[in-house]
């Protein structure tokens, strides 16, 4: 008889389920070492495989860009310790792809042979694989509050500015009490009030502030780019 595997699947609005882990950057506590900022947590099916090699290199990349919106990467796959450092190794000295070379992984790589942490936050997905991690992230807030979770299948590569878009959304709803359209992209217009706290309808087809209503439900006003990264990038 296959065997069953237990599996929780956290959801938006948890607090991250807490672990202990040896990563390729020493042992963290997840997510107590992460407190006061926001954190990536990552998985990926296996080391030595084509789409994850391109996506630590992307990531790697642009991991000062995150760390710039107060935001730490870590990743995870249920390989070994020294599998995950002859990886990177490999990634460091001889793979250069897309313009990117000699790029070297900062940020923990989570070793999870036992399943543990990849069972806990629903990255094994046996219809997909019982075997290995999907692609799973994982948006954790500086409270420890999963806030977007996003999960992919193993054969496709990740859009990492996706995920840098969404965090700077995120960080801007926070700072600012908007919610953020369809396709929003820092300098574009944002929703306010977020839905579930508006105002009359008289207050805004009156055009208070400098808003632009659409109908009564539905209305918008601008921020510019520069406010938006003067307030979440780190000085
Ligand atoms: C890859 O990263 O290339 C990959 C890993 C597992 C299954 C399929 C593709």
């Amino acid at each position: 008889m296959e065997e069953q595997i237990q599996i929780s699947m956290p959801r938006i609005g948890d607090n991250a389920p807490a672990f202990k882990a040896v990563t390729t950057q020493g042992e963290i506590n997840f997510p107590q070492d992460y407190r006061g900022e926001w954190v990536i947590l990552f998985s990926h099916p296996a080391d030595f495989t084509p789409v994850c090699t391109s996506e630590f290199m992307t990531f790697a990349s642009m991991e000062e860009k995150f760390n710039q919106a107060n935001c730490k990467l870590v990743g995870l796959s249920v390989d070994g310790l020294y599998s995950h450092i002859a990886w990177l190794r490999t990634i460091k000295e001889k793979i250069e792809y897309k313009g990117m070379k000699e790029i070297e992984v900062k940020f923990p790589l989570i070793e999870d042979i036992t399943m543990e942490v990849s069972k806990k936050y629903g990255m094994i997905q046996p219809g997909e694989s019982s075997t290995k991690a999907v692609r799973a992230v994982f948006f954790i807030d500086p409270k420890g509050i999963i806030r977007t979770i996003i999960y992919y299948p193993l054969s496709l590569g990740r859009n990492f500015e996706e995920l840098y878009r969404v965090l700077i959304a995120l960080q801007t709803a926070d700072a600012f009490s908007i919610a953020t359209p369809a396709d929003w992209q820092p300098g574009d217009d944002v929703i306010v009030p977020p839905a579930g706290s508006c105002g009359t309808a008289k207050d805004r087809m009156e055009g208070k502030e400098d808003m632009k209503c659409y109908d009564w439900f539905f209305c918008t006003k601008p921020i510019e780019k520069e406010k938006v990264f003067s307030t979440i990038l780190k000085k």
